[in-house]
């Protein structure tokens, strides 16, 4: 097998070469999800950060276009967002033709070099063909470094609630927000988050919007934010928040703030692999869905995982929904609907008796490098549940649920090639349980490399990456100390031709 063959997704996004990380500036358009992410063309590792381009009209398959920002003598390109400034209030375009406003952190080197810590402030550009090239704005900074090392990432919202523009940009062990009328000027209102949360790492790339809660017609504010390192299993993982906030001000709920501190922080993932995701901009023109995307790496082993000529994929894109669980607010994730559309053929099996070990599927039938599978577990007692997938050179990543200990787990230990890096596989990774259940329903997702599993839901979500020497051939269950059934199994063999 080829590097290209064994390793590169079919229907995760990777740049064609380079080395990527943080999804970018993602907005919808006249029938365009635009996805731009943190770019280094000329090497397989972190460098001179320009915003990678690529543009799609299902979230799933992905056309890579030109680059869109290349670092100037200001610095280079951080992670930042874009918003379609649809009532032109910037003056960058018309209304007729209304002018996309990408914020982004300049990351000066020269600064950094002679021991400045105030090199990095934040910049815009505009664009006024839907993303295609940018001008930037001569009087940047807009956002003036404040004396602080840790100052970027900026994610402009617009709050319809309040009218205004809101950015929210992470500075070290607290966020902070600016509004603004015209996208130019902007003031400080506040800042959160030096006393709550998880803070083993500095915080990085937040998001900050207002969600309907499921089935109500209220709403709460949530926060994305990303931390390197100090997530629940190593390295870099993304947390979240759920209050409200007054134009101003962002109060953390009571209920939520006990779990934050009781969990040690509530994650978007509790897998190793996503981290910087942040949400599109502009989607109630389609139809208000909250939709996320993650880098499907880790800081940890990031710049060192077998491949060569690209570095790192996307997670799959996902919807998020803000679900109360009995007075405990989770963001729930769960895949696009888009990825139903490619469904080549689909298996089913009504229910099946778990009472030794079964191969459920093998590759003679369905090709395990693109397929999502569907089940229901019922009657789990406090047991140990094994799923796994496996190949013939007796590469195998197992997960599962802990019913004995009380979490979720991913076992990558013996996925194939793990030796680049110590910190990639000298451990399983877990995720705990959010209360008591003896049903569970499990959604997962693989493509070649990578592993993203949905409980319940998708209110516990596990994502890594792995690399098998050859591809994955069975899926098998282990056997359980009591018997039980897995229902409504559902194999899709996903098409991408
Ligand atoms: C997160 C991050 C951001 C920064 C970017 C640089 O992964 O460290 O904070 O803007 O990557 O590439």
């Amino acid at each position: 097998y080829t590097e290209e063959e064994l390793y590169r997704p079919n229907f995760h996004f990777t740049p064609k070469k380079g080395w990527m990380n943080d999804p970018n500036g993602m907005f919808y358009y006249n029938g365009y999800y635009h996805l731009f992410y943190q770019y280094y063309p000329d090497s397989n590792v972190w460098g001179p950060m320009h915003w990678g381009h690529a543009i799609s009209t299902d979230l799933i398959t992905w056309t890579e276009k030109p680059i869109a920002l290349y670092p100037d003598e200001k610095g280079y390109i951080f992670s930042g967002s874009a918003v379609v400034d649809i009532k032109n209030t910037s003056g960058f375009g018309s209304l007729e033709n209304p002018p996309i406003i990408a914020m982004f952190t300049y990351h000066d080197m020269k600064k950094e070099k002679a021991g400045e810590s105030n090199y990095q402030s934040q910049g815009i550009a505009y664009s006024l063909d839907e993303g295609l090239t940018w001008t930037k704005y001569e009087a940047n900074p807009i956002i003036k470094n404040p004396n602080l090392k840790d100052f970027r990432d900026p994610k402009i919202t617009w709050d319809a609630i309040h009218q205004q523009w809101l950015v929210v940009l992470a500075a070290g062990d607290k966020t902070m927000f600016y509004r603004s009328k015209n996208l130019k000027n902007w003031e400080l209102l506040s800042d959160f988050g030096k006393d709550i949360g998880a803070h083993g790492g500095v915080w990085e790339c937040p998001d900050f919007f207002p969600m309907l809660v499921e089935g109500t017609d209220d709403y709460k504010w949530v926060m994305l934010l990303s931390i390197n390192p100090g997530g629940p299993n190593g390295g870099s993982a993304t947390q979240y928040f759920v209050g409200d906030f007054d134009g101003k001000t962002f109060t953390i709920d009571d209920t939520f703030s006990k779990d934050v501190k009781q969990q040690n922080g509530l994650w978007i993932d509790y897998g190793r692999d996503n981290y910087a995701g942040v949400t599109w901009s502009n989607i109630s023109e389609v139809d208000g869905r909250k939709l996320f995307i993650g880098w499907m790496s880790n800081w940890q082993y990031a710049q060192k995982v077998p491949t060569e000529t690209w570095r790192s994929s996307m997670t799959i894109p996902r919807e998020l929904v803000l679900v109360n669980d009995g007075g405990h607010y989770i963001v729930s994730s769960k895949p696009v609907k888009e990825l139903q559309n490619y469904i080549a053929k689909t298996i089913k099996k009504e229910s099946l008796k778990i009472d030794k070990e079964t191969v459920i599927t093998d590759q003679s039938l369905v090709d395990l490098s693109k397929v999502e599978i569907r089940f229901t577990l019922k009657d789990l007692k406090k047991d140990v549940y094994t799923f796994s997938f496996s190949n013939k050179s007796t590469n195998t990543i197992q997960f599962g649920i802990n019913k004995k200990d009380n979490y979720f787990f991913i076992d990558r230990t013996k996925s194939g090639n793990t030796a680049f890096s110590d910190l990639f596989a000298h451990t399983i990774s877990k995720a705990p349980f959010t209360k008591d259940f003896n049903t569970m329903e499990v959604r997962i997702i693989v493509d070649k490399t990578s592993i993203e599993i949905f409980y319940n839901n998708g209110k516990t979500v596990m994502t890594e990456i792995f690399f098998p020497d050859k591809p994955m051939e069975y899926f098998s269950v282990s056997k359980a100390n009591t018997e039980y059934t897995i229902e409504n199994l559902i194999i899709n063999q996903l098409n991408f031709n």
